[in-house]
């Protein structure tokens, strides 16, 4: 499938989310808030973020797979940041443009995909990737990292949140993560905190709030109910079976 056909089937998706009263329900009793989240950070997470980035309304920030750009908003509406959302998924990006023209001069959402990003040289401050470099979707991470290395401005940071998946359990260290190495292969220092343990209370919590909604999610188009059970029972076998560690990457270039 082209990246084109998968960023309109994901941004159909995501407008279904984003219309969906279950869905809605569902993240405000998983998360604390609806944000439509498609991730797996908690709330310590996303303090983390904030705490770590240290964002002002002197940051221009990357959000790499920015999704309906709801967390984006937040971030920026709490920091004050000019924050540039870019997803592939379409529909998602002109719900989140139209979302947001009240709030133009600090957000601007732009479809594109992560694999062939063009920005001129330290267009930003600071990148922030929650969830969104996963293979199927990403061709080559050290691309990736080499290009938004040149986006970034000498004293710019990134932020990232990945869960690692390997048989292998040296694989996993945090150090040797396929996010480690790439940013490693830049020459990049980081410093990590391991949410392994959050995330798999979060897919304990989505699987039991999901089963206590499940009448509702019946009409689903998607069938909703399904997936989530399906996907959170995968991952959080990976964890319990040691297969996979979710980390937080702090990276400054200087
Ligand atoms: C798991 S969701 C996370 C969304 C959002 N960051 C959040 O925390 O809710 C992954 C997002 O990355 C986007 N994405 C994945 N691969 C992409 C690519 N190659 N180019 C652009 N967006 C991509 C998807 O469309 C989706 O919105």
């Amino acid at each position: 499938m082209s990246p084109e056909s998968k960023g309109k089937e994901m941004g159909k998706f995501l407008v279904s989310l984003d219309d969906s009263a279950v869905f809605s329900l569902f993240c405000t009793k998983v998360y604390g808030r609806d944000l439509t989240q498609m991730n797996r950070m908690d709330e310590p997470q996303f303090d983390r973020l904030l705490v770590q980035l240290r964002l002002t309304e002197n940051d221009h920030v990357l959000d790499l797979g920015c999704g309906l750009g709801k967390i984006t908003e937040n971030i920026s509406d709490i920091t004050q940041s000019n924050i540039t959302g870019v997803d592939f998924a379409t529909d998602a990006i002109i719900r989140a443009q139209n979302r947001t023209k009240r709030k133009i001069n600090r957000l601007n959402f732009t479809e594109a995909d992560i694999n062939d990003l063009s920005f001129p040289l330290e267009s930003f401050s600071c990148v922030i990737a929650i969830d969104s470099l996963y293979g199927d979707f990403i061709d080559d991470l050290h691309t990736v990292f080499c290009k938004l290395v040149k986006f970034l401005k000498p004293d710019g940071q990134m932020g990232i949140f990945h869960t690692e998946y390997s048989l292998e359990r040296d694989d996993l260290h945090p150090q040797m993560t396929a996010v480690a190495l790439a940013l490693k292969n830049q020459g990049l220092k980081f410093k990590t905190w391991d949410y392994t343990e959050n995330e798999l209370l979060l897919l304990e919590k989505k699987i039991s709030v999901a089963k206590e909604l499940e009448p509702k999610f019946k009409s689903n188009q998607y069938n909703l109910y399904e997936r989530i059970i399906k996907h959170s029972e995968k991952l959080l076998l990976r964890i319990i079976k040691g297969e996979s560690r979710r980390y937080f990457y702090h990276i400054k270039l200087h």
